[in-house]
C-alpha cells in the first residue's frame, strides 16, 4: 500500500539503523514534549528494537530525554509473566527501564498474564483512551511514535496473516493468536497504528528481505500482509539494514 508519507532509510548494519531510530525517536520525544507537554509513545517487542532501546538508555541520548515526560505503552504483549524471557515487558525493562529516570506511573504495561485475556485487552484499552489524546477529534488515541517490528511472514504487532483482528475497526486493543509461542497475545489494532503521528518500523536482517520487498512494493493481488496495511495519518519511517534491503547501503 502506497503512502505520500513513506520514507525508506537504509543502514549498513542493525546498529547503524538503531542507533538512527534512536536519534529520530528522541528528536520526535523533543517535539512533542516541546509542542504537547510530554511524548507518549509505543514500543514494539521482539529482539530488532533491543539496541534502539539500549541507545535510549545510554549517554548522548539518555541525557538529552527529559523523561519525566516520558510516557510509554506497548504495541502488544505476549500472555506470559512480566518476568518470563517472553515478555516484551521484561526485554523493556532490561534495555531501557532499568536504566532511565522514568516515573514509574508512566509506564503502562500490558497486563496480558491477566486470567482472562479479553479483559485484559479491554482495560488496556481504556488506559490508553484515559492517557493518549487524539489528533483528530474523536479519533483513536494518537502516539506520538509507534515502533513496530516486521516479522518474516510480513506480520507486525501481533498482527499475523488471517487474524481477524485485522478485519477490527472499533477497537484499539484486542486478543490474538501467534502461530510461534506465546501464542495468545493482546495486540494494537490497525485503527490504533494508523492513528499515529509517525510509525518507525525497524527490520533487519537477511530473514525479513522476502517480507520487506512485499511490504515496500505494491499490494499483490489477494490478501496483503498484515504490515502492509500500516499507512498511518502521519509519517512512516521504515529503518533497514542491508541484509533486509538487499541493496547498498545508503544512509539519509
Ligand atoms: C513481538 C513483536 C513482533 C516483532 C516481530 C519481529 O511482540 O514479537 O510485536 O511484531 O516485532 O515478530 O521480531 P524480531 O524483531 O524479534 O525479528
Amino acid at each position: 500500500m502506497s503512502n505520500l508519507l513513506r520514507e525508506v532509510r537504509r543502514y549498513a548494519t542493525v546498529e547503524d539503523l538503531s542507533r538512527a531510530a534512536a536519534v529520530a525517536v528522541c528528536a520526535e520525544a523533543e517535539a512533542a514534549i516541546k509542542i504537547r507537554g510530554r511524548f507518549a509513545a509505543a514500543v514494539a517487542g521482539g529482539h530488532t528494537p533491543t539496541r534502539l532501546y539500549d541507545a535510549l538508555a545510554a549517554p548522548p541520548l539518555r541525557d538529552r530525554l527529559d523523561w519525566s515526560k516520558v510516557h510509554l505503552y506497548f504495541g502488544d504483549e505476549r500472555a506470559v509473566p512480566p518476568d518470563d524471557l517472553g515478555s516484551n515487558f521484561r526485554m523493556l525493562v532490561e534495555h531501557l527501564l532499568s536504566r532511565v529516570a522514568i516515573p514509574k506511573a508512566q509506564i503502562h504495561r500490558i497486563e496480558a498474564d491477566a486470567p482472562d485475556i479479553e479483559t485484559a485487552a479491554v482495560e488496556y484499552a481504556s488506559v490508553v483512551t484515559r492517557n493518549v489524546k487524539p489528533a483528530r477529534a474523536s479519533g483513536p488515541p494518537s502516539f506520538d511514535v509507534m515502533l513496530l517490528g516486521l516479522g518474516a511472514d510480513g506480520h507486525t504487532a501481533s498482527l499475523f496473516p488471517g487474524s481477524p483482528a485485522l478485519a477490527e475497526t472499533q477497537r484499539w486493543f484486542v486478543p490474538a493468536k501467534s502461530p510461534v509461542p506465546p501464542f495468545v497475545r493482546v495486540t494494537s489494532t490497525l485503527p490504533l497504528i494508523n492513528a499515529a503521528r509517525q510509525v518507525f518500523v525497524l527490520v533487519s536482517g537477511a530473514q525479513k528481505a522476502e517480507a520487506l520487498a512485499a511490504v515496500l512494493g505494491e499490494a499483490e493481488d489477494g490478501q496483503p500482509l498484515p504490515a502492509q496495511l500500516v499507512a498511518p495519518q502521519g509519517r512512516l519511517v521504515f529503518f533497514v539494514d542491508d541484509a533486509a534491503a538487499g541493496r547498498e547501503s545508503v544512509n539519509d
